[in-house]
C-alpha cells in the first residue's frame, strides 16, 4: 500500500481588513491552470499582531504570503532578504519562506507595467504621466514607471510635502516632480493619469485636476470594484480616450507572486476573463 502523505503547500494573503480580497480566487485559478496543488488562505491580521502572525505561518510550514494594506511597509522589516525592487518601493507584498529565512519582494510595480504595456498597449516611453496621490501605492509604482523612460512624471497630492518626499526618493531615477491638485501644469496634455489615492475607496471624490484630461489621455485607477470606481467614471466623463480600473494589475501582480513561489508563470488572460473582469 502506498503510504506517501500528500502535503499541500500553504499560501495566504495578510491584510486588515482583508475579507474583500480576490487573491484566493486568483491563486486557485492559477493553481488549477498549472496543475499545482496549493492551499491559499485569507488572513485578517491587525498591525499589532503582524509579526506574530507571519512567524506563526512560517513556523507551521507556510510557503509564502501576499501582504496587503496596511502591512506592506512594516513587513519589510521582518524579512531576512529583500529584493532590489522591494527596497526601492519601500514596501513588500510577497513573502517566501525558504530554508528558515524570510524573503521579501514586491510585484506591484511589474504587475502595473504588464497590465499597462502588455494587456492594454499603453506606450510609456516618452509619455507624459500624472499620478494622483502620494501614499504607499504611489511609492510602489514610481520606480518601475521611471524605468520605462517617460518624458515626465508628475505627482499631484492634496498634501504637497508627501509628494515632495517621494520626489526626493526617486529623482535620481528620472524626471519626476511634485505639485498640488490645483497646480497641475497642463501645458502638455497627459498621456496617462493614474489614480493612486485611496479617496474612492472611502467614497470620496477629491477635486481631481480636470484640465489634465484630453481625448488622448488614458486613465488608470489602481482601485477596482464590481461597479466602476469614482475615478474611472470621472475620467470617462471628462472625455479620456480610455478609463479603466486596476483589475489587470491585481491579476498580474498575483501572477508574478505565483511565479516566485511555484517557478511557473500562469497565463493571466483566461483568469481575467474567468473572473468576468477583463479590462
Ligand atoms: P496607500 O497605501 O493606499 O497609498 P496612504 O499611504 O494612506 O494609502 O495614501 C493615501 C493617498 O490618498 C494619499 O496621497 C492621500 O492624500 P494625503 O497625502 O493628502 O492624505 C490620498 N487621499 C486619500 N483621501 C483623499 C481625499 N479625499 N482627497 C485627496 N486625496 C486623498
Amino acid at each position: 500500500m502506498d503510504d506517501k502523505t500528500i502535503t499541500i503547500d500553504r499560501y495566504g494573503v495578510m491584510g486588515y481588513p482583508v475579507s474583500h480580497s480576490r487573491s484566493p480566487v486568483i491563486h486557485r485559478l492559477f493553481a488549477l491552470q498549472t496543475g499545482h496543488s496549493i492551499q491559499y488562505e485569507l488572513l485578517q491580521v491587525t498591525p499589532e499582531k503582524l509579526e506574530t502572525a507571519v512567524r506563526q505561518f512560517q513556523r507551521t510550514g507556510g510557503k509564502g504570503l501576499n501582504v496587503t494594506v496596511p502591512h506592506k511597509a512594516a513587513v519589510a522589516k521582518l524579512a531576512d532578504q529583500v529584493s532590489e525592487r522591494a527596497r526601492t518601493a519601500g514596501a513588500v507584498n510577497t513573502l517566501s519562506f525558504i530554508e528558515g529565512e524570510i524573503h521579501g519582494d514586491n510585484t506591484d510595480g511589474i504587475g502595473l507595467l504588464r497590465d499597462l504595456v502588455v494587456n492594454l498597449g499603453v506606450n510609456l516611453e516618452g509619455a507624459n504621466i500624472l499620478i494622483l496621490g502620494a501614499g504607499g501605492a504611489t511609492s510602489g509604482i514610481v520606480g518601475p514607471l521611471l524605468e520605462m523612460e517617460p518624458a515626465a512624471l508628475r505627482i499631484a497630492n492634496r498634501t504637497l510635502d508627501r509628494a515632495h518626499d517621494i520626489v526626493k526618493r526617486f529623482k535620481h531615477l528620472g524626471p519626476v516632480s511634485a505639485c498640488r491638485f490645483n497646480a497641475v501644469p497642463v501645458t502638455e496634455p497627459y498621456d496617462l493619469v493614474i489614480n493612486a489615492t485611496s479617496a474612492g475607496v472611502k467614497g470620496e471624490t477629491p477635486p481631481y485636476p480636470t484640465a489634465a484630461i484630453s481625448e488622448k489621455t488614458f486613465c488608470y485607477d489602481l482601485s477596482y470594484g464590481l461597479t466602476p470606481t469614482p475615478f474611472s467614471v470621472w475620467g470617462r466623463e471628462r472625455g479620456a480616450a480610455k478609463s479603466v480600473m486596476g483589475w489587470g494589475m491585481l491579476v498580474e501582480q498575483a501572477a508574478e507572486s505565483f511565479h516566485i513561489w511555484r517557478h511557473v508563470m500562469p497565463n493571466t488572460a483566461p483568469v481575467l476573463k474567468q473572473m468576468s473582469i477583463s479590462a
